[in-house]
């Protein structure tokens, strides 16, 4: 086990299930596919644009065990705010300005 003292510390970490279950489990709900790895690159795009890469980090995942009917689950920390029915990376931006915006 090493510590990595220079890894990313940032700000806000969100974490944004991206679990499919529409092929293995039909029926069952899931967060994609209203949400998917694409959406993730979509946000990350924007991070990047916006100059947040070293505040904003947003990793996919799989289930949080919430598992919405509608739209996808997403966390956010150091806030620990759990958001769900998350439908597009819009909304997902919308989460991490509101989030920055409590920061200042
Ligand atoms: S499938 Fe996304 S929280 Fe369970």
């Amino acid at each position: 086990m090493q510590n990595l003292p220079n890894a990313p510390k940032p700000k806000l970490h969100v974490f944004v299930c991206v679990n499919d279950r529409t092929q293995r489990r039909p029926g069952m709900p899931s967060c994609a596919p209203s949400i998917t790895m694409e959406t993730v690159k979509q946000v990350k795009y924007w991070i990047m644009q916006q100059g947040l890469t070293h505040k904003v980090l947003i990793t996919k995942t799989g289930c949080l065990g919430i598992c919405p009917k509608n739209g996808a689950v997403l966390v956010i920390y150091p806030m620990q705010r759990w958001v769900t029915e998350i439908k597009s990376a819009d909304d997902i931006v919308s989460v991490i300005k509101e989030e920055l915006k409590k920061l200042k």
